[in-house]
């Protein structure tokens, strides 16, 4: 039977990265989904010409919430029935204009929080109607793990959507669909590009070979590069009272 994975959010360097590995490494056939997604159409046939395996590009936007409902049908109806799920979209906004419009932080919440939950519940039923092992990847972030006042509307967006994935995990663990949450630190994508203060930056390259390796041997959580663990757990450890004094 062939394997196929629906990547969403496919756009993103780590996204594109998952895909080819998983096209050449684990002969997956991928389902790249995206807004605009016609602009993937020179990517997906570069996989397909490097790997032999199909790409088939399909629409997908996380905002538009009445659609989510229809997308695992529009997938298999593309591409074919598929057994793994990668959530990897989001929305890292601006933190300030988030304190004064309402539309930004609602898009960052919506985004990073609101359209992965309802995405994830319809990917999670398909898999379980379907009756056979599959699996859920979900992209979290390490700013998910504390607030800061630089970035807590998208750090609490992203610790939602942890939780909610560890919730997830829970319900499927007895389908035989495993869930991993992923918790990068920073990765040198469009995202983080004229950011200042970033340090340890990773490549998506990294990134996506840390992903797959973790989905493999069925981990649960996983911080990437590996040494995230330990910063966020000193991070974590710091009391609130001295915290609350740290310009983070
Ligand atoms: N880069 C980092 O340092 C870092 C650190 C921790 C976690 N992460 C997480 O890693 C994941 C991948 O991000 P990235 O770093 O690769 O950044 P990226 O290149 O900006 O990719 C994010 C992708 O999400 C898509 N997206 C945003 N809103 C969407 C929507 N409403 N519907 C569908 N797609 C939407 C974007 O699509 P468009 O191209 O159409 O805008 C974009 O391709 C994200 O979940 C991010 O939060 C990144």
């Amino acid at each position: 039977m062939t394997r196929r994975a629906l990547l969403l959010g496919a756009k993103s360097p780590i996204a594109q990265e998952l895909a080819s590995r998983l096209a050449s490494r684990h002969d997956y056939d991928v389902i790249l989904a995206a807004r605009n997604s016609m602009q993937l159409a020179p990517f997906a046939a570069d996989l397909s010409l490097r790997t032999g395996r199909r790409a088939v590009l399909l629409e997908f936007d996380a905002l538009d919430t009445e659609a989510l409902a229809r997308l695992p049908e529009q997938a298999r109806a593309v591409a074919g029935d598929f057994d793994l799920a990668v959530v990897v979209f989001g929305y890292l906004g601006d933190q300030r204009r988030a304190e004064e419009q309402a539309d930004e932080a609602l898009r960052i919440i919506n985004t990073n929080y609101t359209g992965a939950a309802l995405v994830l519940t319809h990917l999670a039923n398909y898999l379980v109607q379907r009756g056979q092992p599959g699996g859920i990847i979900g992209i979290g972030s390490v700013a998910g793990d504390r607030g800061r006042g630089s970035n807590y509307v998208y750090g609490s967006a992203k610790g939602a959507l942890a939780l909610f994935l560890q919730g997830l995990r829970n319900r499927l663990a007895g389908n035989g669909i495993h869930v991993l949450t992923v918790k990068p630190g920073f990765v040198d994508t469009p995202m983080t590009e004229g950011l200042d203060g970033l340090f340890l930056v990773a490549s998506p390259e990294r990134v996506a070979r840390d992903i797959l390796a973790a989905y493999h041997r069925r981990r649960n959580v996983l911080y990437t590069p590996w040494f995230w663990r330990y910063i966020m757990l000193v991070i974590r450890s710091i009391p609130e009272r001295v915290f609350k004094r740290l310009h983070l």
